[in-house]
């Protein structure tokens, strides 16, 4: 199907790319110097608290941390991403891991080819903020198009938390200089992406037919929402 002249060109990633698995493989473990990529993991499957064989889908998957721990549940994982060269690693990785087959797409939040009202629940970390805010509220509802009625959606990406009146700029020079092993990637999320205000998030999940059922603050600059299709 062609694109209309509008239609945001979300193929063409903004911020950091990666150009072969051996820098993936450097980024995976970057990600893993800061993060608790396993605890992270458990909250979440014990958050959405399904049995397996359940529904799953993971948008912007990355390296699959949360598909790969999802499969290795039990859950019926698809993992969509708009980098070919995540998904060849999160393939290869399942494989090494010999995890349960998790389908794949090369697709995103604006172009995902997935059957409506199909999935018990989704799951997005850091990715949503690569899309401008108008084309996050498409974003979402294609996510709400997806999921089953009183599916849930987890939401985990970089959203400032601005109290009404204070200026945003010292939250982002928090930001940048809280992961001082990066920096520069820290520093060019706040520069070239488009991480957004709480109040604007919530009220794009809202109008995307979502209910918030929680918003977490677990680390600097880092929101967590769980949310059910209503
Ligand atoms: C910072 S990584 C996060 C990966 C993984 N979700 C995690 O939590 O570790 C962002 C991922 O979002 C993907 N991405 C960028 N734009 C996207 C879009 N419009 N739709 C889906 N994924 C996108 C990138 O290719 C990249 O794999």
């Amino acid at each position: 199907m062609t694109r209309p002249d509008w239609q945001w060109n979300e193929m063409q990633q903004v911020g950091t790319d990666y150009a072969d698995l051996a820098q993936v493989e450097a980024y995976d473990h970057r990600m893993g110097s800061f993060r608790d990529v396993a605890a992270e993991n458990r909250e979440d499957l014990a958050k959405f608290n399904l049995p397996s064989g359940s529904w799953i889908l993971e948008i912007g998957c990355g390296t699959g941390r949360f598909a790969r721990a999802a499969a290795a549940a039990g859950m019926n994982v698809t993992a969509i991403d708009v980098s070919p060269i995540m998904l060849e690693f999160i393939k290869k990785k399942a494989a090494d891991e010999g995890l349960p087959p998790i389908a794949t797409q090369h697709s995103g939040f604006l172009t995902m080819d997935l059957p409506a009202a199909h999935f018990d629940a989704a799951l997005s970390g850091a990715a949503l903020h690569h899309l401008p805010d108008a084309w996050k509220l498409v974003a979402l509802r294609n996510v709400a198009r997806v999921l089953k009625q009183g599916g849930q959606f987890i939401l985990r990406d970089v959203v400032f938390a601005v109290p009404d009146g204070e200026s945003p700029e010292p939250a982002f020079e928090h930001f940048a200089g809280a992961f001082p092993n990066m920096r520069v990637e820290a520093a060019r999320h706040v520069a070239q992406e488009f991480s957004t205000y709480d109040w604007i998030m919530e009220g794009l999940l809202q109008r995307a037919g979502f209910e918030i059922l929680s918003r977490e603050n677990p680390s600097e600059g880092f929101l967590i929402y769980h949310c059910r299709k209503l």
